[in-house]
């Protein structure tokens, strides 16, 4: 609808350039919103605003020949000049109806796939190989993830980019100390990697030969010694492991095939540097090989370094970035790249997008975004730490949401078998957690709380849950198929028209998802859908309803409210259940 409007506005405004009333060349963009408050209207647009001074027009004068300029639409009933220059649109009912009814006949929910689709590539999850994954991965895992969905529904062509460190002079440590267990069969010590790697770390403080050994291993693993890569790709494939059992956990679709780590582009990273010597773009700093670009500069006004190749030839996490844009612009020919990387990465984003440009790896038309995220941090508002002060596994924190929502759904429910509860329990316990994580702005911080995320009320996965089943139990208690249904939508109350209209904007929620990266604002909507609900089911009976048509629209309007808060908690990565 708005896009509909949008077009009516523009032909208005182009009857009124040619008939003189606008100059010719005086364009702007026309804005239209959705209003906050519906009795002055369901849109808005502010393009009078816009136009009016430098057209040298009264706005009250220019808004009069533009809603006369406007051609006649059955889906806008009324349409009014508000304050000094907005022009609000009234949308028809049977606009409205017409549209839930589309929604309600296709699998896709009436979600248009987008024209024309891209070739997105998205870059999350991402762990360092060495260590266990933490809690500092649950955020890109998850939002990427989401995110990852959404697009995918929009009809876009998305490639997940798995970019795990797999490289780097810690795998030597890690390479000599799996060489030194007995039989070379390390797989009881790397159940535990996390120990693993603190066990390797103290060989390597402790002992001289052990410390030279790991060196040599990282020399002769860049050169590509079978011995050492055999050593390396047992390592990765248990360490993956650990990785794909968390992502089974969480319910991610990231799969082995996504999965192109930094040891990848290991052999470009040469060429990278060659190509950035050939266009002149590198200085010679103490032996290392940087890119100074005028924009970063520290607080001092002196220009910073982007080092791309260290005085002992070794290459940076930089130049893989590099090389890896080059082949995500080049090879995958991506229209839009997006990395889900913490935050703290911004500056080093900023950088090699603009070397990447520069050196024309990625060309002007290929768009890169850095969603960037805050951290997620413990009760006192520090990053979420053990009381040991050690790093959290993201797995006990699973397991310990899974056991407080056993507690919970245990004490509602009396009655059912301890397998049924485990199950509900488990579902509700990863709901939370990623819930949680979700619904808050992407870029602020937050406080891990599993009371709050587990609690039955405000913005919380086990509140939409719920809800679904609430809905769901309608059909339940008829003894209806919904799929039976087909009798016309009608909006009479106050609170059917109030869900109709919210569930309408299923669509445009998900097009900002994707265009912003930011789930949270589709968490925000189903939040809104289920209070919606709710108070269209304390005021609207629906068995009981006063006549047949008026029961079977009702159903009609539950119906589609359930299956849109299945989809989105889909798109979320967050599973529903039918009973809870
Ligand atoms: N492995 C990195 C880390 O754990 C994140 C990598 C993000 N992606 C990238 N292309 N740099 O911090």
């Amino acid at each position: 609808m708005k896009a509909r409007i949008q077009s009516l506005v523009e032909s208005a405004l182009a009857d009124l350039r040619q008939q003189g009333v606008l100059p010719a060349d005086l364009q702007r963009p026309v804005h239209v919103e959705r209003t906050r408050d519906r009795s002055h209207g369901d849109f808005a647009t502010n393009i009078v605003m816009m136009l009016a001074k430098p057209a040298g027009l009264k706005p009250r004068e220019l808004a009069d020949k533009l809603v006369q300029a406007l051609p006649q639409d059955s889906a806008v009933t009324k349409v009014e000049i508000a304050g000094p220059g907005f022009i609000n649109f009234f949308q028809a009912d049977s606009f409205l109806s017409d549209q839930l009814g589309a929604a309600l006949a296709d699998d896709h929910l009436g979600v248009t796939p987008a024209s024309p689709a891209q070739t997105i590539v998205v870059d999350y999850s991402s762990p360092n190989l060495a260590k266990e994954m933490h809690v500092g991965h649950l955020r890109s895992t998850i939002i990427g993830d989401a995110v990852v969905r959404a697009l995918g529904f929009l009809g876009h062509r998305v490639i997940r980019q798995n970019h795990v460190g797999d490289w780097g002079t810690q795998f030597g440590m890690l390479l000599a100390y799996l060489e030194e267990q007995p039989d070379g069969d390390a797989s009881d010590e790397l159940a535990d990697l996390e120990n693993f790697y603190r066990a390797a770390k103290q060989r390597f403080d402790e002992s001289a030969t052990f410390a030279d050994r790991a060196r040599a291993l990282v020399v002769q693993l860049q050169s590509g010694d079978s011995h050492c890569l055999a050593l390396w790709k047992r390592f990765n494939s248990i360490s993956l492991d650990h990785c794909f059992a968390v992502y089974e956990r969480l319910g991610v679709s990231l799969t082995r095939d996504d999965v192109r780590g930094e040891s990848a582009y290991n052999n470009e990273l040469a060429d990278i540097v060659a190509v950035l010597a050939d266009k002149g773009m590198l200085t010679e700093s103490d032996g290392a090989r940087c890119v100074f670009l005028d924009q970063f500069r520290n607080k001092q006004g002196d220009p910073l370094p982007v080092i791309v190749q260290k005085a002992d030839g070794g290459y940076l996490y930089a130049t893989t970035d590099l090389a890896a844009l080059r082949y995500r612009a080049g090879t995958l020919a991506a229209d839009r790249i997006l990395y889900f990387v913490d935050q703290r990465q911004a500056l080093h984003f900023d950088q090699v997008f603009s070397v990447a440009r520069q050196a024309g790896f990625v060309g002007e038309a290929v768009d890169l975004a850095h969603m960037g995220f805050g951290t997620m941090n413990g009760p006192d508002g520090k990053p979420f730490k053990t009381r040991s002060g050690g790093t959290v596994k993201l797995v006990e924190l699973l397991d310990e949401a899974e056991q407080k929502a056993l507690q919970l759904v245990s004490a509602k429910n009396p009655d059912l078998s301890q397998q049924e509860l485990a199950q509900i329990a488990r579902t509700v316990g990863i709901a939370s957690v990623k819930y949680a994580d979700l619904s808050k702005h992407r870029s602020s911080d937050y406080i891990f709380d599993l009371e709050r995320m587990l609690s039955f009320e405000g913005n919380t996965a086990p509140y939409l849950l719920y809800a679904y089943t609430r809905v769901a139990s309608v059909f339940r208690k008829a003894g209806l198929d919904p799929q039976t249904l087909d009798a016309p939508l009608r909006l009479q109350e106050d609170q059917e028209q109030a869900l109709g209209n919210h569930l309408s904007q299923f669509a445009e929620t998900l097009a900002l998802v994707a265009d912003k990266g930011e789930p949270h604002l589709l968490c925000t909507y189903l939040y809104e859908l289920a209070g919606l609900f709710s108070s269209f089911y304390e005021h609207c009976p629906i068995l009981s309803a006063q006549d047949d048509d008026t029961r079977d629209s009702r159903l009609q309007l539950a119906w589609l409210t359930a299956r849109t808060l299945k989809q989105g908690l889909a798109l979320l990565g967050i599973e529903t259940l039918e009973r809870m």
